[in-house]
């Protein structure tokens, strides 16, 4: 059986752990197995170049951050445009497939990659795919590997602020990963003890924030934390396009939303901000136990589906059980966060404040 691997898109924890749980899972069970490890993405599978992988290539990496294939984004949206060489990127990549006589290919990715592998799997080959992703976003699972690590990341960054923001009685903003959806902000926000959560799904409104902030200055708590997606946007921008948008962002040379939001806060409190920026620490370093586990577990539901010849699935878990979905059903969808959900009420009731 010859199988293809790769990894595609941001990298984040628990890439190899799953790698592993698949290869791991094909050797237990099957005689004749050939993986070639594309490298740095589908850039790999366009350009036919590889390391042709044995079973010790997977020893030792179930608790190695990133990816021992490398990766790289290969956007959707110009997947039909020619490559840096003139390649024909769709093209290219089958004509790799089938000259190395692949029975499928895994493919471990995010929102783009799940694009691209559907479209694949629309042309012919035969392709099985795992949920990674510190976003959360992906339609068709609860939850994916790497959600967790950055979750835990990013709770790790609150707690160091609480000391030093009580110390000085500053605000603090600290800005999470996130451009579209609010999951890891979310979690970490809640799991950090943050005063204020600001997420792209919550348009927020800065007087809400500023009388949030001035509460707790009433309450005698001199100091206030926010967590803040990267995506956050105003109910006042909300009414621009995108185009006018951009202008306005352009115009105000903030380097991010949370400077952005910060110096409206500053103006309107006379309080003392700091912005903190964990950037990629969020997708670094080893994954976290749950997200070993995770990814396990979906490695070796990938591999039964490849013995089974069960292709055009993604791999998922649904109902605390592992499970499998049609890539059409994730393909091009992005999970966002519900703000009627429970779990915002409940963070409600608590008292955080979300600028709605
Ligand atoms: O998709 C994962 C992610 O980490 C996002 O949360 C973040 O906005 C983006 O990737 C950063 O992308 P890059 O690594 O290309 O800067």
């Amino acid at each position: 059986m010859r199988i293809g691997m790769l990894t595609s898109g941001g990298d984040c924890q628990a890439l190899n752990a799953a790698m592993r749980g698949v290869a791991k899972s094909l050797y237990n069970k099957v005689d004749d197995v050939q993986i070639y490890g594309f490298l740095d993405g589908y850039r790999g599978l366009i350009n036919n170049t590889y390391k042709l992988m044995d079973i010790n290539d997977f020893s030792g990496i179930l608790t190695i951050g990133g990816t021992i294939l490398g990766t790289s984004r290969t956007p959707f949206k110009k997947i039909n445009e020619p490559d840096e060489n003139g390649k024909d990127k769709v093209e290219a990549m089958k004509h790799t497939y089938k000259e190395l006589g692949l029975d499928c290919l895994v493919i471990l990715g995010g929102n783009g990659t799940h694009k691209t592998a559907n479209l694949l799997y629309k042309e012919g080959l035969n392709v099985v795919t795992l949920p990674k992703t510190i976003d959360n976003d992906l339609v068709g699972t609860d939850v994916s590997f790497g959600f967790q690590s950055a979750v835990d990341i990013a709770t790790n960054t609150i707690d160091c602020i609480h000391t030093t923001a009580a110390s000085h009685s500053r605000v603090f903003i600290v800005e999470l990963m996130g451009h579209k959806t609010g999951w890891l902000t979310l979690h970490a926000g809640i799991a950090g003890g943050s005063d204020v959560i600001l997420i792209p799904e919550i348009p927020y409104d800065l007087d809400k924030v500023v009388e949030a902030i001035n509460k707790r200055i009433n309450d005698k708590k001199h100091f206030t934390i926010l967590a803040v997606a990267e995506g956050i946007i105003s109910k006042e921008e909300m009414l621009y396009s995108k185009k006018e948008l951009k202008e306005v962002r352009k115009k105000e040379h903030y380097p991010s939303a949370a400077y952005r939001i910060g110096a409206g806060i500053m103006d309107r409190t006379g309080q003392e901000v700091r912005v903190t920026v964990p950037g990629h620490v969020q997708r670094g370093g080893s994954p976290c136990a749950y997200d070993r586990v995770l990814a396990s577990r979906l490695g070796a539901k990938a591999a039964e589906l490849i013995i089974n010849k069960e292709y055009g699935y993604m791999v998922c878990v649904r109902n605390n059980q592992i499970d499998k979905i049609e890539l059409n059903k994730v393909a091009g969808r992005l999970k966002t966060v519900d703000p009627q959900a429970g779990i915002i009420t409940e963070a409600k009731a608590m008292g955080i404040c979300f600028g709605d």
